[in-house]
């Protein structure tokens, strides 16, 4: 079984709330933008989403902005980033907010579409999947958004010639020091997109995988066919 990545989630994400938009739009170089832009687009007219590790709700803003109609819910395990989507969003008369484990997901719902942009590398795939199943229609799609650790040699070089370079930043942005200097190295070990497709697969899920910018970050798509 992949091995579990979770002790990270509270070490990475206790302290680095408040900032955490700047610096996803500033470190991505605005990319992160644009992969959001490429998770939308998949997902197909809905009534009823799920966007799972929501955090300060950047994905969830956008998906109640094209599905106004549709119920939204954004789920997260640390409540900081919560609070501040809660409070973004508070307008959002379509998005409600809980506090859970993704993998141990309990809403007694089961949603058209299920969205989560950074959050596979922290979880088991078998479980995360089993745990999204539970919540999904006949139908309906999971969507997975992801970094991953570029193939290309020398598009490697400049990523791992980047992180150096935000591990320095790190020692002037304490709260995020952590997170610069073992994403690198969470990111060169997991196996999540080949681990997601296998699961995905043995689920009977009809599955689709787009790499987007020079490989750095994918998405995979899971379609629950009846
Ligand atoms: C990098 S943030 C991404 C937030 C948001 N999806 C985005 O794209 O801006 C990762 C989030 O995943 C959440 N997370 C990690 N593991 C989780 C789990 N097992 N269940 C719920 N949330 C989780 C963290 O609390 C954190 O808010």
């Amino acid at each position: 079984m992949a091995k579990s990545t979770k002790n990270l989630v509270p070490r990475f994400f206790n302290k680095t709330a408040l900032s955490y938009d700047k610096i996803v739009n500033r470190t991505t170089f605005g990319k992160d933008k644009y992969w959001k832009k490429e998770i939308l687009k998949k997902i197909p007219q809905s009534q009823s989403i799920l966007d799972l590790a929501c955090g300060t709700g950047i994905l969830t803003r956008q998906i109640s902005k094209k599905f106004p109609n549709a119920k939204i819910v954004g789920v997260d395990m640390t409540e900081s980033y919560l609070k501040i989507a809660k409070k973004k969003l508070a307008l959002y008369q379509n998005i409600s907010f809980v506090k859970q484990d993704a993998e141990k997901l309990d809403l007694n719902y089961k949603f058209d579409c299920i969205t989560s942009s950074y959050l596979p590398k922290y979880c088991k795939p078998e479980i995360l999947i089993k745990s999204c199943l539970c919540h999904l229609r006949p139908g309906g799609i999971i969507i997975l958004h992801d970094f991953i650790y570029p193939k290309n040699k020398t598009v490697r070089k400049l990523w791992n010639l980047y992180f150096e370079v935000l591990k320095i930043l790190g020692f002037f942005i304490p709260s995020w020091k952590d997170v610069f200097i073992e994403l690198p190295k969470l990111l060169r070990s997991t196996k999540w997109l080949e681990e997601y497709q296998n699961v995905m697969k043995k689920y009977g899920l009809k599955v689709e995988c787009q790499t987007l910018t020079s490989e750095t970050s994918a998405i995979l798509t899971g379609s629950n066919v009846v």
